[in-house]
């Protein structure tokens, strides 16, 4: 049977989507794939849980390992380092594929976690983890491959981009603003991951690992969140024809082979494309030194633009998956055929 098989794990904002895709838009999915699609189960810790859309009881199961052993795509939207890390690791090993958005994972195993990836012929898909539904990664992997990235500057964090417009633009309140991007579903579980910039920091790291072709890890990046930036400063800022943005930059230093990893509060004139970018929408600048300046932008954070993210990185590793083998028929030219031959 060629059916692909997939594993999800974790059900929460965005897994729950991926599931209601899998289950109402399977036949959509396995036609683009080329092949039928069954999502096989559902590991969560607690089936009982409220979610976004229901998911059918019999899918639902608390012992992630087996699903995993018995799939061949995990999807793993946990989040968090273990038990996340080490079901990815065992997933890989078995040369399962893994589609993960999983952040802070990678920025601290990421270059681990590829080298089991690559030992075991498995594939390892993480297109989600940055800028949500902005097609990022790939086109700095695999278009700007053959090109030299110098710089990378994005806005990667949408809560805070959504805190610090909000009191740019109304006033309001940094703990209000952060209230209501919490309700809106943008915040981590814990905020500190965003408002202290460590989820940007990973972020940073992500970029920077793929865009300089060597194994930046969180640690690498300097990192400055943004709880000590007052309604003063905004205004101060604003006065004088600039916003202050939370960046996260990567950049190749001019003489050397170096690169330098940071994440801080930036002034940013408000002509900079990336000063235009408002709520809790991402961009990210990328120089390269044929290409130019790129910039890429949309939704970057949320369930539903992140569930596109995932959607496509299932997808394409799907198709990969069952890539036509080769047929035993090959066309043979016919030789020499009489003025009327019969078919039967
Ligand atoms: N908390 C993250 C953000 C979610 O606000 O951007 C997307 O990774």
């Amino acid at each position: 049977e060629d059916t692909i098989t997939i594993g999800l794990l974790g059900a929460g904002n965005v897994g729950s989507l991926v599931a209601r895709t899998l289950v109402e838009e399977r036949d959509l999915i396995s036609s683009r794939v080329g092949a039928p699609v069954r999502l096989a189960g559902v590991a969560v810790r607690d089936p009982e849980a409220p979610r976004d859309w229901k998911i059918p009881g019999e899918l639902l199961t608390t012992d992630a390992e087996a699903l995993v052993d018995q799939v061949d795509l995990v999807v793993e939207l946990i989040g968090g380092d273990e038990p996340a890390g080490q079901l990815i690791e065992r997933a890989l090993r078995r040369g399962a594929t893994v589609v993960t958005g999983n952040k802070a994972l990678l920025a601290s195993r990421g270059a681990e976690l590829s080298a089991v990836a690559a030992e075991s012929g498995a594939e390892l898909r993480f297109e989600a983890s940055v800028g949500g539904a902005i097609p990022i990664l790939r086109p700095i992997q695999e278009s700007l491959s053959g090109d030299r990235i110098t710089k990378v500057m994005g806005i990667v964090n949408g809560t805070t981009n959504y805190i610090l417009d909000q009191m740019d633009t109304t006033g309001a309140a940094f703990a209000d603003s952060l209230t209501e991007a919490q309700k809106l579903g943008y915040a981590e579980s814990d905020p500190t991951a965003d408002i202290e910039g460590h989820d940007a920091a990973a972020k940073a790291a992500i970029l920077g690992t793929l865009a300089f072709h060597a194994p930046f890890s969180i640690d690498d990046v300097y990192c400055q969140g943004i709880t000590g930036v007052s309604q003063e400063d905004i205004e101060a800022a604003s006065a004088s024809g600039y916003v202050i943005k939370l960046l996260a930059i990567a950049e190749k230093e001019s003489d050397s082979t170096g690169a330098v990893l940071r994440v801080h509060p930036t002034l940013l004139p408000r002509t900079h494309p990336l000063a235009s970018v408002r709520g809790a929408f991402n961009a990210v600048f990328v120089v390269a030194e044929n290409a130019g300046e790129l910039m890429f932008y949309g939704q970057g954070a949320g369930g539903q633009p992140t569930s596109s993210a995932i959607m496509g990185d299932l997808v394409s590793a799907a198709r990969r998956m069952h890539a036509p083998t080769p047929t035993a028929t090959t066309v043979s030219s016919a030789t020499e055929l009489p003025p009327l031959s019969i078919e039967r």
